[in-house]
């Protein structure tokens, strides 16, 4: 199976190259940002036609969430537009087409975990401009997987894992907002975008580890499994510098999975052991 990846240097492309990469009978390609920039449709059809995959997965994005509400032309243009075009090609050669997108196309506000019944309603730029690359893919490639995933964490990167260990390690001060989600550990997530594939039954999912948490339980729970008191964490009312409002609480239930006898996902909890552990440190593994 040939499969073109976008967004390979990205924090989950990483995970998929190393995941997919690694699996007999995959031939996987991923074109630097130099080569396919979602920002020139004439390269991602020409790239699409020349590479002729079987499956594109689609991985790369804007999705520094203030950086698209600094500057919606560009979420627009690279998140949105893109992914049509992208969507376009695939459709055009006949490969299967597998996008992530975001708990961020919620608002917050519905209490408990969404499903893919749910109705988006997106608060910032970036939601709304995965929302709608995610009604593109659906209309114009109809061999599709749109793939909503949360908060994606991994033994690398820059991210809310890696900043507390730095902050842990450096003896500074270690907290978390009440903002709530799904922690999803990118290398679960590539083992069961790979499972999606098992067979054709296209639309719309949420993979997210189970569980939903808040950053400042988030980073409880860190500190708790590298052997600390936890009550170190401290409570933030907010962020300074973020320009782009978030969904208070946008945990996601696997719910099409569960319906269909096959969600692959564990607990967020033993993923984040799993993460600590691969970055080197020694865990303590908690009974929930
Ligand atoms: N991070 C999260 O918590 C989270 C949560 C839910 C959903 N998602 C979604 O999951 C996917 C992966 O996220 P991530 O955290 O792995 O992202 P990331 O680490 O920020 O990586 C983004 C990737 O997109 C590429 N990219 C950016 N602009 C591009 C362009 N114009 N043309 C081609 N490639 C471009 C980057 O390439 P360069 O290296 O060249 O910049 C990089 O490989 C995204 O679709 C994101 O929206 C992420």
């Amino acid at each position: 199976m040939r499969v073109l990846l976008t967004g390979g240097t990205g924090m989950l492309g990483r995970a998929i190259r190393e995941v997919w990469g690694s699996q007999p009978g995959v031939e996987l390609l991923a074109p630097p940002r130099a080569e396919l920039d979602l920002a020139h449709p004439p390269q991602i059809f020409d790239a699409v036609s020349r590479i002729r995959p079987e499956v594109i997965l689609h991985a790369a994005a804007i999705a520094d969430v203030d950086r698209c509400e600094a500057n919606p032309d560009l979420a627009f243009r690279v998140n949105t537009v893109g992914t049509a075009c992208l969507a376009a090609a695939a459709q055009r050669i006949g490969a299967t087409l597998i996008f992530i997108s975001t708990d961020y196309v919620f608002d917050g506000t519905k209490g408990t975990p969404y499903t893919e019944f749910d109705r988006p309603n997106p608060v910032n730029v970036y939601g709304w401009s995965k929302l709608q690359a995610e009604e593109y893919v659906r209309t114009l490639c109809p061999r599709h997987f749109v793939v909503r995933t949360a908060w994606l964490f991994a033994p690398w990167g820059q991210h809310f894992v890696t900043h507390t260990v730095e902050r842990i390690r450096k003896g500074e001060p270690v907290g978390g907002i009440a903002q709530t989600s799904s922690p999803t550990f990118v290398l679960d997530l590539a083992q069961a975008l790979l499972r999606l594939l098992e067979y054709p039954a296209y639309g719309l999912y949420h993979i997210a580890n189970h569980g939903a948490v808040s950053r400042y339980e988030m980073a409880r729970t860190i500190l708790a499994m590298l052997g600390r008191d936890p009550e170190e964490a401290v409570r933030l009312s907010g962020i300074s510098g973020r320009r782009a409002p978030r969904p208070d609480r946008s945990p996601l239930r696997n719910y099409v999975l569960e319906l269909q006898g096959r969600d692959p996902m564990r607990p967020w909890t033993e993923a984040l052991a799993e993460c600590l552990e691969r970055m080197g440190l020694r865990v303590r593994h908690l009974s929930s």
